[in-house]
């Protein structure tokens, strides 16, 4: 029988392209809803890691299955990090909007997205693995697609913001994409060398 892992999103996207890479590994994934899970954990940690495994421990202990949860957000280096952690807290309103009003007059519009991806096992196994993507804030928003701050964060390569790339190109560079192919990889190389 296929190992079958939940994925503690409440996202359908996320849970897309997670099911695709387990799927590519023999795996299969379930939703939160699947699994039975009605709750979610309190973020209390101070690193991307910490909270991935805060909600991928939680939704663990809930299902009795293997977990898999991602805790991401925006760092930006004239603002010392900020909003990091709190990027989904930053504000109540439009997140890009009020990142431009936060970054006016700054010359440094350096910035980086960071994911890690947890996964926890019911025998206490734990594997986290870390993506980062860098770009630049830019001056205006730009494009429409996407979500959160992808309106004026800039792929120098492609010259595009995340809201002006494809969601398929988009996923192949973001944080979110390099970390769950990391996870990918260490799942691989610890539960499945011999399989
Ligand atoms: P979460 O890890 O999905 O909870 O995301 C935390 C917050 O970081 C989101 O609410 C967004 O504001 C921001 N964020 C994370 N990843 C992205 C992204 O790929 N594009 C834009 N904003 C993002």
């Amino acid at each position: 029988m296929k190992d079958v892992f939940v994925i503690a999103t409440n996202n359908p996207g996320k849970l897309r392209e997670i099911s695709d890479i387990l799927s590519a590994l023999g795996a299969r994934a379930v939703s939160r809803e699947e699994a039975g899970i009605s709750v979610s954990p309190e973020e209390t940690g101070s690193t991307f890691s910490e909270n991935a495994l805060i909600k991928a421990r939680a939704a663990c202990k809930a299902s009795g299955l293997p977990a898999i949860a991602d805790d991401s957000g925006l760092c930006v280096d004239a603002l010392s990090g900020a909003p990091g952690v709190y990027s989904a807290r930053f504000c109540e309103k439009d997140h890009a909007l009020f990142l431009l009003s936060k970054m006016k007059g700054e010359k440094n519009r350096r910035a980086h997205f960071e994911c890690a991806a947890a996964c926890v096992f019911p025998d206490g196994e734990e594997l986290v693995a870390v993506g980062r993507c860098d770009g630049l804030i830019t001056e205006e928003t730009r494009g429409t697609g996407g979500f959160g701050y992808d309106p004026v964060f800039l792929d120098e390569a492609s010259g595009k913001t995340f809201a002006e790339l494809p969601e398929e190109k988009k996923n192949k560079i973001s944080h979110r994409g390099r970390a769950f192919i990391s996870l990918a990889r260490l799942l691989k190389e610890k539960r499945y060398a011999d399989r």
